[in-house]
């Protein structure tokens, strides 16, 4: 664990869910429907966490299988809570050593997850690896920094200005490969072929403050493991400035956009 990823927590499913599963459940469908994939393929689903992007391809993809592959039992547990389904199944695993046979998915898919792989390339050579020639491979991961993560840069920038150690925490700071073309980069110095890149937008409204505050004090995920950290008296005080720094709509809420970027190639 590098000393920027030591607030990543990914065990508690429901913290996850109320922070970030929220806006990965609305991104999931865009990702599909921009991906148009076909029906009864055999899916990989790599870093599935709590299964928003499982759901999605179950309902709206038709798929004859699906094995999600997530480190985090805790994730797993909430994916399979979901709803069982006989056509899918999640098993623990790492995206750097996927436990599967080569040559052996239609497609392969990943949420959210590349970005906090420690060796990213080996992670989609392990998804190009377990693909069927010309099988379709695509992942996207938010546009961290160039603004596409509205309510996370609000969070770290009022973090950043009462902490100097928060500065190198945010996942600006942590994940700037995360534009369009290093990605597409990426996926190319991976083996993949045929590599394109697009964009999915979901709007992020919290109804108040409350609603956006209390995410960030379950745990789960970099912001919220940092903010878990602090001592209560300085957990006040980021509460304090946030609350005083964030533009409210007339109605008390408070809106940010979430944009992701879309890679997608074929398996040679
Ligand atoms: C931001 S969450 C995304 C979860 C889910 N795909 C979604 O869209 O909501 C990041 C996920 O990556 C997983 N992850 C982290 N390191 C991983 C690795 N080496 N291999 C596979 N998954 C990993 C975490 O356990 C977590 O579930």
């Amino acid at each position: 664990m590098t000393e920027a990823s030591r607030h990543d927590a990914w065990e508690m499913g429901d913290s996850y869910d109320l922070y970030m599963g929220r806006w990965s459940r609305q991104v999931a469908p865009l990702f599909l429907e921009w991906l148009r994939p076909g029906r009864k393929l055999d899916w990989l689903e790599v870093g599935c966490g709590t299964g928003a992007l499982s759901a999605a391809i179950l309902a709206d993809c038709d798929p004859r299988s699906l094995i999600g592959i997530d480190p985090s039992e805790g994730f797993l547990n909430k994916a399979r809570a979901n709803g069982e389904d006989p056509r899918a199944e999640f098993r623990v695993g790492d995206a750097q050593a996927l436990s599967l046979s080569s040559g052996t998915m239609d497609i392969v898919v990943s949420g959210l997850m590349v970005n906090f792989v420690p060796d990213r390339q080996k992670a989609l050579q392990e998804m190009a690896r377990v693909a069927r020639a010309g099988a379709t491979l695509a992942f996207y991961v938010w546009d961290y920094p160039g603004g596409g993560m509205g309510f996370m840069r609000a969070f770290w920038t009022a973090a950043g200005a009462l902490d100097a150690d928060a500065r190198e925490l945010s996942e600006d700071r942590r994940f700037p490969f995360c534009t369009q073309d290093q990605l597409a980069d990426l996926a190319r110095q991976s083996g993949w072929a045929d590599v394109e890149a697009g964009e999915v937008e979901v709007p992020t409204r919290f109804k108040n403050f409350e609603d956006f505050w209390r995410p960030f004090t379950l745990g789960a995920g970099p912001a919220p493991g940092y903010c878990v950290s602090l001592p209560a008296e300085r957990r006040q005080r980021l509460k304090e400035k946030l609350e005083a720094d964030l533009h409210y709509e007339s109605d008390g809420s408070i809106a940010f956009r979430a944009r992701a970027w879309t890679i997608r190639g074929g398996a040679a």
